[in-house]
């Protein structure tokens, strides 16, 4: 594991890169419909931890990739996530008025644009897949990487977790269908993250592959666990969302169905198993193994 020096000046570095990128892809707030691409920079740009950016990093680092072939996945998923954020939070869904530290986006703007905010960062993100002349990959490896996206923040993954989510409110589920709903509606992008990180690279044997997905799954559920956990030990300030949005909303979570404690040991053990996942893997996958400590110990 790197030591925390190390790995806050990583993220910050990390963080700049996604930052520099998602800036030349988002189209400028002077461009018609200037409310709309307005909305789309005010949801992605700005702060947000960038955890999915950095897993892509942290990938390529693993892999031996050079950090400008992963840019364009790093950015794409970065975009995936704002739009499954601003979705999120809307009156139809969680309701809620802060991301960030600031007004939602239909808060900010409204309800209209916010959805086609929404929806225009979709397609963005699947378009920078597509067109990312610093990708070099060859077509195939780029379709496959579609492909990978497409299917995980789908109703195979993300939105289909999100639908369980609503679907959950107000009723009895039990541990494994709560694990289910987390696994799709966080877990998936993350697995993501590390899948599409992995394709860009020719050399990438089967075993490496396997190791980093099976450790992707294990920090899937462990951030979300963590979420859970931080909506109802953390403050609003803190998070930059509203603290016990879920224990309002009577959603089922980790702390609401076994206990604060028992959620903060399932943490614990999926960040254990994250680690032997990596087991294969040599000082080179140190910035995943922070990474999975940094899921379960995090303060927002
Ligand atoms: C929040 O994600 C939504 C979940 C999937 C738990 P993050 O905690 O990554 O949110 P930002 O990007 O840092 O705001
Ligand atoms: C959201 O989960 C997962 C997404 C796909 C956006 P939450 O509803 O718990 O996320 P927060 O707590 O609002 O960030
Ligand atoms: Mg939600
Ligand atoms: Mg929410
Ligand atoms: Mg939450």
């Amino acid at each position: 594991m790197l030591d925390q020096n190390s790995f806050n000046s990583l993220l910050l570095t990390y963080k700049q890169r996604v930052d520099l990128a998602l800036e030349q892809w988002l189209p400028p707030e002077t461009l018609n419909p200037v409310k709309l691409h307005q909305a789309m920079r005010y949801s992605v740009l700005g702060s947000g931890k960038r955890v999915r950016p950095v897993l892509v990093y942290a990938t390529a680092h693993t892999l031996n990739i050079p950090l400008d072939k992963v840019d364009g996945i790093a950015a794409a998923i970065e975009i995936i996530h704002a739009y499954s954020l601003i979705h999120d939070d809307l009156p139809s869904m969680d309701d809620d008025d802060l991301r960030r530290g600031r007004p939602t986006c239909h808060r900010q703007f409204d309800e209209a644009t916010a959805i086609l905010a929404g929806d225009a960062l979709q397609a963005l993100a699947f378009y920078i897949l597509a067109h990312d002349p610093q990708m070099t990959v060859d077509a195939s490896k780029r379709l496959s990487m579609i492909e990978k996206l497409a299917l995980f923040s789908g109703s195979r993954g993300m939105a289909g977790g999100q639908a369980l989510d609503l679907d959950s409110v107000g009723k009895k589920i039990n541990i494994a269908q709560l694990e289910t709903m987390h696994i799709h509606k966080t877990g998936a992008l993350i697995r993501t993250c590390i899948q599409m990180a992995a394709l860009s690279s020719d050399s990438t044997t089967d075993i490496q592959f396997e190791a980093l997905d099976r450790y992707a799954k294990k920090i899937g559920l462990s951030f979300q666990v963590q979420d859970d956990i931080l909506d109802v030990i953390s403050d609003t300030h803190t998070l930059g969302k509203p603290q016990g949005s879920d224990a309002e909303l009577d959603k089922p979570t980790f702390p609401s169905i076994i206990g604060l404690q028992a959620a903060r040991d399932k943490a614990q053990e999926l960040h254990r198993q994250a680690q032997a996942s990596l087991d294969c893997f040599g000082a080179e996958a140190d910035i995943l193994r922070t990474i999975s400590h940094w899921f379960v110990e995090r303060s927002h």
